[in-house]
């Protein structure tokens, strides 16, 4: 790997430029654009441009992120000093010429497909960059823009798993789709900087082994992974040996290389090929049509050899590295499954995720591989704490904004004193309500924590399948993920460690479990999930696991005394916690966005931080058109 390059030709400094060393650092143009300031090194603001513009996964420019980044750190451009942005086009333009060359002519189509963007917009990413940036203040009569600095996309992986972690030296790894060449990459972090080790290059890639399978399974691509996941546990690992024999010859050290014949990603506009289907006895599954024994079988086949890799390598890391922590980002870093057997089963004394693990993650690796290589600035590790704080990096809003909004549709609602407030909402979950918990900074990330979350009673046997279908709009063999005190983690679940990202998967203690009843045998697929398999059944998967969320005071006080009040009244210290959206939808960032979602789903309440709407108290709810529409389904 190189160092950043800078341009530094046009650095000059504004005369009342603000103290400190302010790096913005920005992702986009492939998916999950976003971007994040750091002040002296530490993560001040982060946030995806999905949640402003509310298209998912949003890969243009992130004006509206970085608008909100430049507001929540009241800075403006000036005060920048230099901008980083998370990939090296150019090298990703030379992986896409030689990838086409070498399959030519076959990809004929795809390459004129992609040639005109690329020119127009990508190879000269620079000048557009320039252009966007433009737009913010400094050039306003303030001076000239900040200087911009590129890293790798796996270099700023691997910045972002690092450096946030909480450990002075970890081994590094990351694994994704592909960003330039690496699709993984090793690493070692030590203090304040961070060595390449080796990496495996396109085309030969877990994450695209993986999406291949979402694909060929009827999901989206880079979004739907996290379905395939979930479907895994009704599957049975038929095709395992299929795909190991075929598709990946995987060496004993976990390196792997794809069997390309079949794939057509390099040379089409789809993953997999007839070659594919041959073997998997027929063609992809229609998105949305009716989900069969096949698709739960081939996820759980294409689990089995993800889960198989994460461990190879993950021995191979620590006997070349000797490193007792392990840091990890990349999409694949989001397959919580793998992580969990990775961290019980694997040699590390502990591993540490960064929570925006996809590429909307790259804008603070960027951001702080400029602070920390290219600027030479030491780091600070503030170890057993990380220095994500919860992710909780996005925009926050007062009870007198709220209120305001509220005002403008005139919502009925009831701001309450603290002491009431959380008796109240504890006992509507008690009593089985559905409620809309928005409070605090919005998550940076894929996954609600707490602050944009929705959030219900574990305990109801019917919470899982009324939360998938009348709130979320979505598949029903979808699991919840509870959220627990972390002080009570071990009285639930097989862990006794920090998950405050979720994403980590641990199954459910065994005194709790629920033994299955005999005839359970004959049901099939779905079927299963009506049965209650703990005394927390609207979040235990079909094998007993749980993709676990630690609740801390420190990060989140206000959602840890919810579980605290809802633990009072109930002795459950476990929460459901979903993601406040419904599906399609990116996670809602403003007051406006959560009171929409509220009003169009069959929630029970809403709160918008003190402030706490009863649906039956609010009036009619009325749209010109079909708001089913206006998200396009992941
Ligand atoms: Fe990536």
């Amino acid at each position: 790997m190189t160092a950043p390059s800078t341009n530094a030709s046009s650095a000059t400094t504004h005369p009342q430029k603000k103290d400190g060393i302010w790096i913005l650092g920005i992702s986009g143009y492939y998916h999950d654009s976003a971007a994040c300031i750091i002040q002296d090194g530490h993560i001040i603001v982060a946030a995806q441009e999905e949640r402003f513009s509310r298209k998912k996964h949003d890969a243009r420019f992130p004006f509206h992120a970085i608008t909100c980044c430049l507001q929540e750190a009241n800075i403006t451009l000036s005060d920048v000093e230099t901008i980083a942005f998370y990939e090296k086009p150019f090298l990703k333009f030379e992986r896409l010429l030689e990838t086409y060359l070498s399959f030519a002519p076959k990809g004929l189509l795809s390459f004129w497909q992609a040639m005109p963007v690329w020119l127009k917009e990508k190879l000269f990413l620079k000048n557009r960059l320039t252009k966007e940036l433009g737009k913010f203040g400094p050039l306003q009569g303030h001076g000239p823009l900040p200087p911009l600095s590129f890293s790798e996309h796996h270099e700023s992986h691997a910045a972002s798993a690092f450096y946030p972690s909480p450990y002075e030296r970890a081994a590094i790894l990351c694994m994704d789709g592909v960003g330039e060449w690496a699709t993984t990459s090793v690493w070692t972090g030590n203090n304040h900087s961070i060595t390449p080790l080796w990496e495996i290059p396109f085309p030969h890639s877990l994450g695209l082994l993986y999406s291949a399978f979402t694909y060929y399974t009827g999901f989206k691509v880079n979004s739907g992974e996290y379905k395939v996941m979930g479907l895994a546990p009704y599957g049975q690992p038929k095709y395992t040996k299929h795909i190991k024999d075929h598709l990946i010859d995987i060496k004993p050290d976990g390196t792997f290389r794809l069997n390309m014949e079949y794939f057509n990603f390099c040379t089409g506009l789809t993953m997999t090929n007839h070659k594919f289907d041959k073997l998997f006895g027929g063609p992809p599954r229609t998105p949305e049509s009716t989900l069969t024994q096949r698709e739960m079988d081939l996820a759980r086949s294409v689990q089995e050899v993800t889960e198989e890799i994460m461990l190879q390598i993950g021995e191979t890391i620590h006997r070349e590295t000797g490193m007792e922590y392990l840091c990890m980002a990349g999409g694949v870093a989001l397959n919580c499954v793998g992580n969990g057997r990775l961290l019980r089963e694997g040699p590390f004394k502990g591993i540490w995720i960064q929570p925006a693990a996809g590429d909307a993650g790259g804008a603070v690796g960027a951001a702080l591989q400029a602070y920390h290589h290219m600027l030479g600035h030491p780091r600070t590790c503030h170890a057993p704490h990380d220095s994500m704080r919860g992710s909780y990096l996005g925009p926050a809003f007062s009870n007198e904004a709220i209120e305001q909004f509220l005002g403008t549709v005139d919502a009925s609602y009831t701001r309450y004193a603290d002491d009431d407030f959380f008796e109240t909402v504890a006992k509507a979950l008690a009593e089985g309500k559905i409620v809309g918990w928005f409070q605090g900074r919005m998550e940076f990330g894929p996954r609600a924590l707490g602050g944009r979350s929705i959030l219900g009673d574990p305990r109801n046997p019917t919470m899982q399948s009324v939360m998938n279908l009348k709130i979320k709009h979505r598949e029903s063999f979808r699991p919840f993920a509870p959220a627990v005190l972390r002080e009570r983690v071990a009285e639930y679940f097989e862990l006794d460690t920090d998950s405050p990202y979720m994403l980590l998967v641990a199954p459910v203690v065994k005194h709790r479990r629920i033994p299955q009843a005999p005839h359970s045998e004959n049901l099939w697929g779905i079927e299963l999930l009506n049965q209650a398999r703990s005394d927390i059944p609207a979040v235990t998967h079909l094998d007993y696991s749980a993709r676990v969320q630690t609740v801390h005071e420190d990060t989140n006080p206000r959602y840890y005394r919810l579980l605290q009040t809802f633990e009072k009244h109930t002795g459950c210290a476990v929460l459901v916690n979903t993601s406040f959206n419904v599906r399609g939808e990116p996670i809602v960032c403003s007051p406006e966005d959560a009171y929409r979602c509220f009003m169009r789903t069959e929630m029970d309440l809403l709160v918008l931080e003190n402030c706490v709407l009863i649906k039956s108290d609010q009036k009619a709810w009325e749209e010109e058109t079909d708001w089913k529409q206006e998200f396009t389904l992941d």
